[in-house]
């Protein structure tokens, strides 16, 4: 079975982390969520996967080469200028190898997802259909696209990121997981900026296709935003959601290569990356600590992220902030939720 990526969105959001990494290449529990995306697929049979990647494909590249470290054999199809996530899943059509009329799985690449693949993909076949999205509800849809079903599972609207009150028609939401039967990949125009969101789904309902849901309320995060971004990576440590990536769950994911000094505590589901240092009186709650970052004595950092070897000076205390690659705070910062410290030392503020 083969499966594909969506990895090549700016992860505008996330920036500053996303200057230097894109979105789903940050770590979540010390490894890329592309990683645990491929670890799943891996799990329920996919033997081939193409990452469709655009901003910063080298990375990719780079990290996962063809697979040989994941065991699966992994593709490349790159946009030389973004083509929306409609053309995104046409530009791979060429690379399939799947015959018109069987499965493949496409993901968005940002979603930390429980739910049962095999499922979906069984239910796809039970009925027939030419797409099935994975759909679940949230308490407040509006940053997503909403998916009303009738009694037969039947797509019965496609409303992407409601504007108005008068459109929130229901909380189920697209999951940013579908199954496409192949023929209908092919049909997507070519070459050119198509939205699966506002353009193919809204077409293939005009058109009466049968577009289903598979409705499953099981864990769901996309990591969009800086603090859902830390919330995925705490969940995964703390065992709320699981791949083959990390074995068992616990208060703190630590890499062999960081060294915490014993005064300090790490806790809260932290990831602490490759040959970060934590020093005395420190706390780390919650927060993602990537690769070679340093913090200093007495600091506290919660619900954070501290970029690839960043400087966190003597008594600094970040919540809910976030610190770009390589930057140095000096001793006694203070950062408050919605922070953003930049490459250059400015600080924006979202959230
Ligand atoms: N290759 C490629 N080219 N990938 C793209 C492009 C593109 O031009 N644009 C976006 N992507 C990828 C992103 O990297 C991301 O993994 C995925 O497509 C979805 O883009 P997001 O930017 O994360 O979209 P969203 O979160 O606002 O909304 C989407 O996901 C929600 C669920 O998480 C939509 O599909 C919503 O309908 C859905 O509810
Ligand atoms: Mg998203």
């Amino acid at each position: 079975m083969e499966a594909v990526l969506l990895v090549g969105g700016q992860g505008t959001r996330l920036r500053p982390l996303t200057l230097t990494t894109p979105k789903p290449m940050l770590p979540v529990a010390n490894h890329p969520c592309t990683a645990h995306q491929i670890a799943k697929l891996k799990s329920v049979g996919v033997t081939r996967v193409i990452l469709s990647t655009s901003y910063k494909a080298e990375v990719f590249k780079e990290y996962f080469g063809h697979g040989e470290k994941m065991g699966i054999e992994i593709e490349y199809v790159t946009e030389t200028s973004p083509l929306g996530t409609g053309g995104a899943i046409r530009n791979v059509a060429e690379s399939l190898r799947s015959a018109a009329d069987e499965p493949i799985i496409i993901l968005n690449g940002d979603i930390l997802t429980g739910h049962d693949l095999r499922k979906q993909i069984a239910f796809h076949q039970q009925h027939n259909a030419d797409v099935t999205l994975h759909l679940r509800t949230v308490e407040d849809p509006r940053a997503f696209g909403l998916v009303p079903t009738d009694d037969q599972h039947r797509v019965t609207a496609f409303i992407e990121k409601p504007t108005t009150d008068a459109e929130i028609v229901t909380h189920q939401i697209n999951a940013g997981c579908y199954i496409f039967t192949r023929r209908v990949i092919d049909e997507i125009p070519a070459d050119r900026v198509v939205s699966v969101e506002r353009e193919t789904f809204p077409a293939l309902l005009r058109d009466n296709r049968n577009v289903c849901g598979y409705v499953e309320n099981n864990y769901w995060l996309d990591l969009g935003t800086p603090l859902a971004f830390a919330q995925g990576s705490r969940d995964m440590v703390q065992g709320r959601c699981t791949t083959s990536l990390v074995s068992a769950s616990s208060e703190a994911l630590i890499e062999n290569t960081a060294e915490v000094n014993p005064t300090a505590v790490v806790t809260g589901g932290s990831a602490i990356g490759a040959d970060v240092v934590v020093g005395p009186d420190a706390l780390v709650e919650g927060s993602v600590i990537m690769s070679g970052a340093v913090i200093h004595a007495g600091c506290t950092i919660r619900n954070s992220i501290v970029g690839v070897a960043a400087i966190i000076n003597t008594g600094s205390r970040l919540e809910g902030a976030v610190v770009a690659d390589l930057v140095t705070l000096a001793a006694g910062t203070n950062l408050v939720t919605g922070e953003q410290v930049f490459p250059d030392g400015s600080i924006s503020r979202s959230n």
